[in-house]
Protein backbone atom coordinates (compact mmCIF):
# COMPACT_ATOMS: atom_id res chain seq x y z
CA UNK A 1 0.00 0.00 0.00
CA UNK A 2 2.19 2.29 0.97
CA UNK A 3 4.40 1.35 -2.22
CA UNK A 4 1.76 2.32 -3.97
CA UNK A 5 1.35 5.63 -2.75
CA UNK A 6 4.91 6.35 -3.29
CA UNK A 7 4.85 5.38 -6.79
CA UNK A 8 1.98 7.35 -7.34
CA UNK A 9 3.72 10.46 -5.59
CA UNK A 10 6.90 9.99 -8.23
CA UNK A 11 4.33 9.73 -10.87
CA UNK A 12 3.01 12.51 -10.21
CA UNK A 13 6.28 14.19 -9.53
CA UNK A 14 6.87 12.88 -12.93
CA UNK A 15 3.98 14.24 -14.72
CA UNK A 16 5.05 17.75 -13.50
CA UNK A 17 8.12 17.85 -14.84
CA UNK A 18 7.44 16.79 -17.80
CA UNK A 19 4.85 19.66 -18.51
CA UNK A 20 7.32 22.10 -17.01
CA UNK A 21 9.71 20.84 -19.71
CA UNK A 22 6.39 21.08 -22.53
CA UNK A 23 6.03 24.29 -22.03
CA UNK A 24 9.49 25.70 -22.05
CA UNK A 25 9.55 24.12 -25.22
CA UNK A 26 6.85 25.78 -26.93
CA UNK A 27 7.72 28.87 -25.46
CA UNK A 28 11.29 28.46 -27.22
CA UNK A 29 9.98 27.44 -30.64
CA UNK A 30 7.31 30.45 -30.27
CA UNK A 31 10.33 32.90 -30.00
CA UNK A 32 12.16 31.21 -32.96
CA UNK A 33 9.14 32.05 -34.94
CA UNK A 34 9.33 35.45 -33.86
CA UNK A 35 13.22 35.76 -34.48
CA UNK A 36 12.55 33.97 -38.17
CA UNK A 37 9.70 36.88 -38.33
CA UNK A 38 12.36 39.90 -37.72
CA UNK A 39 14.30 38.23 -40.28
CA UNK A 40 12.38 37.59 -42.99
CA UNK A 41 11.29 41.55 -42.33
CA UNK A 42 14.52 42.77 -42.74
CA UNK A 43 15.50 40.83 -45.81
CA UNK A 44 11.76 41.81 -47.57
CA UNK A 45 13.51 45.61 -46.51
CA UNK A 46 15.99 45.28 -48.38
CA UNK A 47 14.12 44.20 -51.42
CA UNK A 48 11.39 47.22 -50.99
CA UNK A 49 14.75 49.24 -50.89
CA UNK A 50 15.19 48.39 -54.26
CA UNK A 51 11.61 48.89 -55.43
CA UNK A 52 11.91 52.80 -53.86
CA UNK A 53 15.26 53.29 -55.80
CA UNK A 54 13.47 52.03 -58.54
CA UNK A 55 10.12 54.73 -58.26
CA UNK A 56 12.64 57.41 -57.82
CA UNK A 57 15.48 57.24 -61.02
CA UNK A 58 12.54 57.96 -63.51
CA UNK A 59 11.28 61.03 -62.01
CA UNK A 60 14.75 62.29 -61.11
CA UNK A 61 15.30 62.00 -64.82
CA UNK A 62 12.73 63.77 -65.67
CA UNK A 63 13.50 66.89 -62.94
CA UNK A 64 17.28 67.28 -63.99
CA UNK A 65 16.53 67.18 -67.52
CA UNK A 66 13.61 70.16 -67.04
CA UNK A 67 16.89 72.08 -65.33
CA UNK A 68 18.75 71.24 -68.78
CA UNK A 69 16.60 72.34 -70.89
CA UNK A 70 16.45 76.15 -68.49
CA UNK A 71 20.08 76.01 -68.42
CA UNK A 72 20.58 75.70 -72.08
CA UNK A 73 18.31 77.84 -73.06
CA UNK A 74 20.28 79.75 -71.22
CA UNK A 75 23.27 79.39 -73.04
CA UNK A 76 22.56 79.02 -76.35
CA UNK A 77 19.85 81.91 -76.60
CA UNK A 78 20.78 84.21 -73.81
CA UNK A 79 17.18 84.49 -72.26
CA UNK A 80 14.59 82.57 -71.27
CA UNK A 81 10.65 83.83 -71.20
CA UNK A 82 8.08 84.08 -68.01
CA UNK A 83 5.80 81.43 -69.72
CA UNK A 84 9.43 78.91 -70.23
CA UNK A 85 9.95 79.59 -66.88
CA UNK A 86 6.81 79.13 -65.47
CA UNK A 87 6.14 75.86 -68.03
CA UNK A 88 9.24 74.11 -65.70
CA UNK A 89 8.01 75.35 -62.38
CA UNK A 90 4.73 73.68 -63.20
CA UNK A 91 6.71 70.15 -64.63
CA UNK A 92 8.77 70.28 -62.17
CA UNK A 93 5.65 70.49 -59.29
CA UNK A 94 4.00 67.83 -61.13
CA UNK A 95 7.35 65.74 -60.72
CA UNK A 96 7.97 66.46 -57.19
CA UNK A 97 4.30 65.97 -56.03
CA UNK A 98 4.95 62.48 -57.83
CA UNK A 99 7.73 61.47 -55.97
CA UNK A 100 6.23 62.84 -52.45
CA UNK A 101 3.44 60.61 -52.94
CA UNK A 102 5.71 57.46 -53.65
CA UNK A 103 7.48 58.44 -50.31
CA UNK A 104 4.31 58.64 -48.13
CA UNK A 105 3.25 55.27 -49.81
CA UNK A 106 6.49 53.47 -48.41
CA UNK A 107 6.00 55.66 -45.40
CA UNK A 108 3.14 53.58 -44.76
CA UNK A 109 4.13 50.52 -45.66
CA UNK A 110 6.66 50.72 -43.40
CA UNK A 111 5.03 52.19 -40.75
CA UNK A 112 4.01 49.00 -38.21
CA UNK A 113 0.10 48.34 -38.21
CA UNK A 114 -1.30 48.99 -34.98
CA UNK A 115 -4.28 47.53 -35.18
CA UNK A 116 -7.01 45.55 -37.90
CA UNK A 117 -8.91 47.78 -39.69
CA UNK A 118 -11.85 46.69 -42.57
CA UNK A 119 -10.59 48.30 -45.96
CA UNK A 120 -11.43 47.58 -49.53
CA UNK A 121 -9.77 45.23 -51.28
CA UNK A 122 -8.69 47.01 -54.03
CA UNK A 123 -7.46 50.04 -52.08
CA UNK A 124 -4.71 47.92 -51.35
CA UNK A 125 -4.26 46.25 -54.50
CA UNK A 126 -3.77 49.81 -55.90
CA UNK A 127 -1.68 51.00 -53.32
CA UNK A 128 0.66 47.84 -53.90
CA UNK A 129 0.68 48.31 -57.87
CA UNK A 130 1.71 51.86 -57.28
CA UNK A 131 4.62 50.55 -55.55
CA UNK A 132 5.89 48.52 -58.17
CA UNK A 133 4.79 50.08 -61.65
CA UNK A 134 7.23 51.31 -62.39
CA UNK A 135 9.54 48.20 -62.53
CA UNK A 136 7.03 46.38 -64.65
CA UNK A 137 6.78 48.98 -66.79
CA UNK A 138 10.69 48.80 -67.39
CA UNK A 139 10.09 45.50 -68.17
CA UNK A 140 7.05 45.77 -71.06
CA UNK A 141 5.11 43.51 -68.32
CA UNK A 142 1.48 43.98 -68.79
CA UNK A 143 -0.67 44.42 -65.96
CA UNK A 144 -4.33 43.34 -66.24
CA UNK A 145 -6.92 43.91 -63.28
CA UNK A 146 -10.23 42.27 -63.37
CA UNK A 147 -12.45 43.02 -60.81
CA UNK A 148 -15.51 41.04 -60.40
CA UNK A 149 -16.18 42.05 -56.88
CA UNK A 150 -14.53 44.07 -54.34
CA UNK A 151 -14.90 43.15 -51.12
CA UNK A 152 -14.35 44.37 -48.05
CA UNK A 153 -12.14 42.81 -45.16
CA UNK A 154 -10.63 43.27 -42.18
CA UNK A 155 -7.17 42.97 -41.04
CA UNK A 156 -3.32 44.50 -41.42
CA UNK A 157 -3.80 46.92 -44.33
CA UNK A 158 0.19 47.23 -45.14
CA UNK A 159 0.78 43.40 -44.56
CA UNK A 160 -1.81 42.84 -47.61
CA UNK A 161 0.08 45.01 -49.93
CA UNK A 162 3.53 43.20 -48.57
CA UNK A 163 1.40 40.24 -49.68
CA UNK A 164 0.76 41.52 -53.25
CA UNK A 165 3.92 42.81 -53.27
CA UNK A 166 6.29 39.72 -53.28
CA UNK A 167 3.29 37.44 -55.33
CA UNK A 168 4.09 40.53 -57.77
CA UNK A 169 7.62 40.81 -57.76
CA UNK A 170 8.12 36.75 -58.17
CA UNK A 171 6.09 37.04 -60.87
CA UNK A 172 7.98 39.66 -62.59
CA UNK A 173 11.00 38.43 -61.63
CA UNK A 174 10.13 34.78 -63.39
CA UNK A 175 9.20 36.65 -66.73
CA UNK A 176 12.55 38.80 -66.71
CA UNK A 177 14.70 36.11 -65.99
CA UNK A 178 13.07 33.34 -68.39
CA UNK A 179 12.36 36.15 -71.09
CA UNK A 180 9.13 36.19 -71.82
CA UNK A 181 7.40 37.12 -74.88
CA UNK A 182 4.67 39.29 -74.13
CA UNK A 183 4.92 39.16 -70.21
CA UNK A 184 1.79 39.52 -68.47
CA UNK A 185 0.25 39.21 -65.18
CA UNK A 186 -2.81 38.89 -64.55
CA UNK A 187 -4.68 39.43 -61.22
CA UNK A 188 -8.62 38.70 -60.63
CA UNK A 189 -10.75 39.98 -57.58
CA UNK A 190 -13.75 38.26 -56.77
CA UNK A 191 -15.27 36.29 -54.31
CA UNK A 192 -17.01 33.13 -52.96
CA UNK A 193 -18.72 31.18 -50.34
CA UNK A 194 -18.35 34.64 -47.80
CA UNK A 195 -14.62 34.78 -49.18
CA UNK A 196 -12.32 37.31 -51.04
CA UNK A 197 -10.23 35.60 -53.83
CA UNK A 198 -7.72 37.00 -55.12
CA UNK A 199 -5.87 35.06 -58.00
CA UNK A 200 -2.56 36.29 -59.41
CA UNK A 201 -1.45 34.09 -62.26
CA UNK A 202 1.51 35.24 -64.35
CA UNK A 203 2.49 33.37 -68.14
CA UNK A 204 6.13 32.55 -67.02
CA UNK A 205 5.79 28.66 -67.32
CA UNK A 206 5.12 28.09 -63.43
CA UNK A 207 6.79 26.62 -60.83
CA UNK A 208 9.51 24.07 -61.59
CA UNK A 209 10.01 23.12 -57.74
CA UNK A 210 8.73 19.67 -56.77
CA UNK A 211 6.62 19.65 -53.96
CA UNK A 212 5.19 23.14 -55.48
CA UNK A 213 4.10 24.16 -51.53
CA UNK A 214 8.87 24.10 -50.74
CA UNK A 215 7.93 27.77 -52.08
CA UNK A 216 6.47 28.70 -48.65
CA UNK A 217 9.76 27.38 -46.56
CA UNK A 218 11.45 30.02 -44.97
CA UNK A 219 15.08 30.89 -47.09
CA UNK A 220 13.76 28.53 -49.97
CA UNK A 221 15.31 30.34 -52.55
CA UNK A 222 15.71 28.80 -56.56
CA UNK A 223 17.00 30.13 -60.01
CA UNK A 224 17.43 33.91 -59.00
CA UNK A 225 20.84 35.89 -58.27
CA UNK A 226 19.51 37.80 -55.47
CA UNK A 227 17.01 35.56 -53.71
CA UNK A 228 16.33 35.59 -50.30
CA UNK A 229 13.80 33.29 -49.53
CA UNK A 230 11.51 35.14 -47.42
CA UNK A 231 8.95 37.01 -49.60
CA UNK A 232 6.59 33.80 -49.57
CA UNK A 233 7.28 32.64 -46.19
CA UNK A 234 6.71 35.92 -44.75
CA UNK A 235 3.39 36.28 -47.15
CA UNK A 236 1.67 32.71 -45.97
CA UNK A 237 2.49 33.36 -42.15
CA UNK A 238 0.88 37.03 -42.73
CA UNK A 239 -2.52 35.74 -44.68
CA UNK A 240 -2.55 32.37 -42.56
CA UNK A 241 -1.48 33.62 -39.18
CA UNK A 242 -2.71 37.31 -39.46
CA UNK A 243 -5.70 37.52 -41.14
CA UNK A 244 -7.16 33.86 -41.18
CA UNK A 245 -7.03 33.00 -44.33
CA UNK A 246 -5.35 30.72 -47.38
CA UNK A 247 -2.21 31.57 -49.72
CA UNK A 248 -2.29 28.67 -51.95
CA UNK A 249 -0.48 28.41 -55.39
CA UNK A 250 -1.24 25.66 -58.19
CA UNK A 251 0.07 25.93 -61.67
CA UNK A 252 -1.76 27.02 -64.80
CA UNK A 253 -1.20 26.40 -68.04
CA UNK A 254 0.24 29.69 -68.30
CA UNK A 255 2.68 29.83 -65.38
CA UNK A 256 2.26 30.13 -61.57
CA UNK A 257 -0.95 30.77 -60.09
CA UNK A 258 -1.73 32.53 -56.25
CA UNK A 259 -4.75 32.50 -54.84
CA UNK A 260 -5.37 34.44 -51.77
CA UNK A 261 -8.49 33.56 -49.59
CA UNK A 262 -9.37 35.56 -47.00
CA UNK A 263 -12.83 35.69 -44.90
CA UNK A 264 -15.14 39.07 -45.89
CA UNK A 265 -16.06 41.03 -43.12
CA UNK A 266 -19.71 41.86 -42.96
N1 LIG B 1 5.56 33.30 -60.20
C1 LIG B 1 6.53 32.39 -60.05
N2 LIG B 1 6.93 31.60 -61.09
C2 LIG B 1 7.91 30.68 -60.93
N3 LIG B 1 8.59 30.47 -59.77
C3 LIG B 1 8.25 31.22 -58.70
C4 LIG B 1 7.21 32.21 -58.78
N4 LIG B 1 7.09 32.79 -57.55
C5 LIG B 1 8.01 32.18 -56.76
N5 LIG B 1 8.71 31.25 -57.44
C6 LIG B 1 9.80 30.41 -56.88
O1 LIG B 1 9.68 30.39 -55.46
C7 LIG B 1 10.90 30.75 -54.84
C8 LIG B 1 10.66 31.42 -53.49
O2 LIG B 1 10.13 32.72 -53.61
P1 LIG B 1 10.36 33.79 -52.46
O3 LIG B 1 9.95 33.17 -51.17
O4 LIG B 1 9.70 35.06 -52.83
O5 LIG B 1 11.93 33.98 -52.41
P2 LIG B 1 12.89 34.73 -53.45
O6 LIG B 1 12.02 35.51 -54.39
O7 LIG B 1 13.76 35.61 -52.62
O8 LIG B 1 13.65 33.63 -54.14
C9 LIG B 1 11.60 31.63 -55.87
O9 LIG B 1 13.01 31.60 -55.71
C10 LIG B 1 11.16 31.01 -57.20
O10 LIG B 1 12.03 29.94 -57.57
MG1 LIG C 1 10.53 36.88 -53.73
Amino acid sequence: MENLEKENYRLKEEIKKLKREISQEIEKNHKNDKVLFKQSKMASLGEMLGNIAHQWRQPLMELSSVTMELQAKIELLGKVTNEEIIESIEKSNDIIQYMSQTIDDFRNFFAKDKKRVQFKITEQISSAINMINSSLKQHNIKLEIIVIKNSSIIGFKNEYSQVLINILSNAKDELVNRKIKDPKITLKIGEKEGKSIVEIEDNAGGIKIEPIDKVFEPFYTKDKANGTGVGLFMSKLIVENNMDGRLLVKNSSKGAKFIIVIPKSF
